[in-house]
């Protein structure tokens, strides 16, 4: 098991992709403790897990990630319960769409306040209780970005300035951090088919092809959590590429699926764009190969 006894904490994690996470965690051997708004996800999401038959710990706390009061007490019982956490995900995440000039005002504040001040809320409360003491094994702060970073969809203004500005929070913590063993990563997802995304209508089997089930995200955050990132800082995922690596992978001939080093010619011949963006992380392509 990839996580064995390790600590991992997730926001955002009673529906959408904090929730297939969690899954994914717990799956791996790990202890999760999960926040959100609404207990009755949580607990959903809780007994999913228990009934993997895993025997991990699940420590519900339900938190809003905008009240510092509320996120540093969950993080202080988080951390009785589970002891010193291992991993932190920073994924909830909120949006609405208008053009600009139209955005309600109380809106634009409240997209900043979940996606900026509620990343920087959840590392504050989290920081006391992270493992510093294991340069072989770092802990790791991952945030959920967005492909909104770079490409800056229009009437996402809100959505678009919060998601640029994690990026920079995490390069700024990134240096600030790295005496403590604490790394830094993002995984920055294309559509995903959340409630979010589609609303009411996530999950109702009917999404554009286009768009990915939260679970496909997983390994990313799976392998940002292992031993085998763990010389990965600032390191930003963008999904879009790993996709053309899964699909160019399903079109290869059998010799060059063996690893990344067999693969990475033919994958710059032909994803050349992709390619600049995952040759440095040919660890996690392995590691996707390995899975697949
Ligand atoms: N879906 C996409 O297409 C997509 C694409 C790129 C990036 N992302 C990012 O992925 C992350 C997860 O979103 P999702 O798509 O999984 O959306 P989702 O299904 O709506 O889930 C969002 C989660 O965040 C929680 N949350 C929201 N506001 C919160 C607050 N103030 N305090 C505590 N928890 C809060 C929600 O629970 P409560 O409402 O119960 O609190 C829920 O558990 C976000 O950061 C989002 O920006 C999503």
């Amino acid at each position: 098991m990839l996580l064995k006894d390790k600590n991992v904490v997730i926001t955002g994690s009673g529906r959408g992709i904090g929730k297939a996470i969690a899954i994914a965690c717990a799956k791996e051997g790990a202890n999760v403790g999960l926040i959100s708004r609404t207990i009755e996800e949580l607990n959903n999401t809780k007994k999913e897990i228990e009934e993997l038959g895993t025997g991990v710990k699940v420590v519900v706390k339900p938190a809003d990630i905008t009240k510092f009061e509320e996120i540093e007490k969950a993080f202080k019982e988080f951390n009785n319960e589970l002891g010193l956490f291992n991993g932190v995900i920073a994924n909830a995440g909120y949006s609405r769409m208008w053009a600009t000039h139209e955005f309600i005002n109380e809106k634009f504040a409240e997209i900043l306040n979940v996606n900026v001040l509620g990343v920087f809320y959840t590392f504050k409360a989290a920081y006391p209780y992270m493992k510093k003491d294991d340069k072989k094994d770092k802990a790791r702060f991952i945030i959920t970005g967005s492909e909104a970073y770079p490409h800056a969809p229009s009437r996402l203004t809100a959505y678009v300035a919060s998601k640029y500005a994690v990026v920079g929070m995490q390069k700024a913590m990134t240096a600030e951090y790295k005496k403590e063993n604490i790394n830094f990563t993002m995984v920055l997802p294309t559509q995903i088919d959340t409630s979010l995304l589609r609303g009411k209508k996530a999950g109702d089997g009917n999404k554009p092809e286009h768009v990915l089930n939260p679970w496909d995200l997983n390994d990313y955050y799976l392998f940002l959590l292992s031993e085998d990132a763990n010389r990965i800082d600032n390191g930003l995922i963008f999904t879009y590429d790993f996709q053309e690596v899964k699909k160019v992978l399903t079109e290869a001939p059998s010799e060059k699926r063996e690893n990344w080093e067999a693969f990475k010619d033919y994958f710059k011949e032909k994803a050349p764009k992709s390619y600049e963006n995952v040759k440095n992380l040919g660890k996690l392509i392995d590691f996707i190969i390995t899975r697949s």
